[in-house]
């Protein structure tokens, strides 16, 4: 498969245009005002973007990942922090709740994040469990009459000053690390919920991360999202999809950096000639290019791998895309910025938050490290 499916081209050509009309032309000035951008993510949820995997049953479009990582592309060339937050909702809030779901949780959440009428975060990292997710500590106790009391603090957490419906994994038994583990589905509505104070980014500075706390919230039994104690398994197969899509996101930001790069290397004279024309800005070029083909073909793959080829492959295969699309996507605004050359360092031109934005691809979700562990794994055991 190295052609898009007519179908999927389609989708291509929808995010495209609406990426390039609606989300561009205001991502400098949501940047600069840290602004959430609520109206794009209102625009995204219309068109169907924002519960794409989900079955039409549940209210979403019912499209393939492979749909969804080319979606996400386009919109992430346009502004990386509307992309993170479609990509959050999509793959970490909506995914687990489809794969490990009863059918009355599906009932209850999938239509509401599908449609946008709620907006969904992911609440795994906590201060002493970032890389080393086994190591949860926020708490949950099993109550006398059914249900839990959750107590603990998480951090990072993309989305949460607006989610109305979170993801939480806390442990019944800390001291037994990821076999203690279960998976719940919050409401930001209920009583000891707390969304801490927003993080003040280096890029990605429209999206919203924040910590949240729990103080005996109070889950009834019936929101344990898949069995007790299987709370790390979805968490890790739940971010196996969700590195796809940091995969996309870095491919959007590699992208523009790339154009802007070629459009800059054609019109800019010195010495009496455009600087593509030496040797210096062509080879920059060609690395940019051949680094972008390899990583998009290595998402595609492993989009197509995640929806069924051959799921035991698909966890390395998220991991390899993830790995390859972050890193081109810091190496492609760097030598962008190169190119522009002092232009390149002013916050008038665009380059300089793709160079902030792609900052972010290589840690969250997965540090570039922690996917080389997933990948070495699948070769050495
Ligand atoms: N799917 C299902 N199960 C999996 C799995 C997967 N992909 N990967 C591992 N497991 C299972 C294992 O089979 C194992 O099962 P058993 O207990 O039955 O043997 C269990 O989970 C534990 O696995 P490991 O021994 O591999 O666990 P580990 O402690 O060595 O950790 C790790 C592995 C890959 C390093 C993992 O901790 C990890 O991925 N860390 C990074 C965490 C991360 O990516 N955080 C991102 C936060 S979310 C975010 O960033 C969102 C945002 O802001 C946008």
């Amino acid at each position: 498969m190295f052609d898009l499916p007519d179908d999927i081209q389609e989708i291509q050509g929808l995010a495209r245009d609406f990426a390039r009309k609606e989300i561009l032309p205001g991502a400098a000035a949501r940047d600069h005002g840290h602004i959430f951008p609520k109206e794009q993510v209102r625009q995204l949820a219309e068109m169907g973007f924002l519960g794409m995997f989900v079955p039409e049953q549940y209210g979403g479009a019912g499209l393939s990942t492979l749909a969804y990582v080319v979606a996400l592309e386009e919109i992430c060339y346009a502004d990386a922090s509307v992309g993170v937050t479609m990509s959050v909702n999509n793959s970490l809030a909506c995914w687990p709740i489809l794969a490990f779901g009863t059918e009355a949780q599906k009932q209850k959440y999938l239509p509401d994040l599908a449609s946008g009428r709620k907006l969904g975060c992911y609440a795994l990292t906590e201060p002493d469990a970032g890389s080393d997710a086994g190591a949860q500590r926020t708490k949950a106790t099993p109550q006398p009459g059914g249900g839990w009391a959750l107590d603990g603090n998480k951090i990072w957490i993309t989305n949460a000053p607006y989610a109305q419906v979170a993801i939480v994994y806390a442990n019944l038994a800390p001291e037994e690390r990821h076999r203690g583990v279960c998976a719940f589905i919050a409401e930001s509505d209920w009583s000891g919920f707390k969304v801490g104070k927003p993080e003040d980014k280096l890029g990605i500075t429209s999206s919203a991360t924040s910590e949240l706390s729990f103080e005996d919230m109070r889950v009834p039994a019936e929101n344990l999202l898949g069995e007790e104690r299987q709370g790390f398994k979805i968490a890790m197969a739940t971010l196996d999809g969700g590195r796809i899509g940091i995969a996309a996101q870095s491919l959007g930001i590699a992208q523009r950096a790339f154009d802007l790069a070629v459009a800059h290397a054609k019109s800019r004279i010195a010495f009496g000639k455009p600087i593509g024309a030496n040797q210096a800005i062509q080879w920059m070029i060609a690395d940019m290019a051949t680094r972008i083909e390899s990583a998009r073909l290595l998402t595609w793959r492993a989009a197509v791998y995640k929806d069924g080829a051959d799921k035991a492959r698909a966890s390395h295969m998220c991991s390899m895309a993830k790995l390859a699309a972050s890193e081109t996507a810091n190496f492609c605004a760097d030598r962008s910025l190169q190119i522009h050359g002092g232009y390149g360092f002013s916050k008038e031109y665009e380059v300089e938050r793709l160079f902030r934005d792609a900052r972010i691809t290589t840690l969250y979700e997965g540090t570039s490290e922690i996917q080389r562990i997933v990948i070495s794994r699948a070769y050495l055991g």
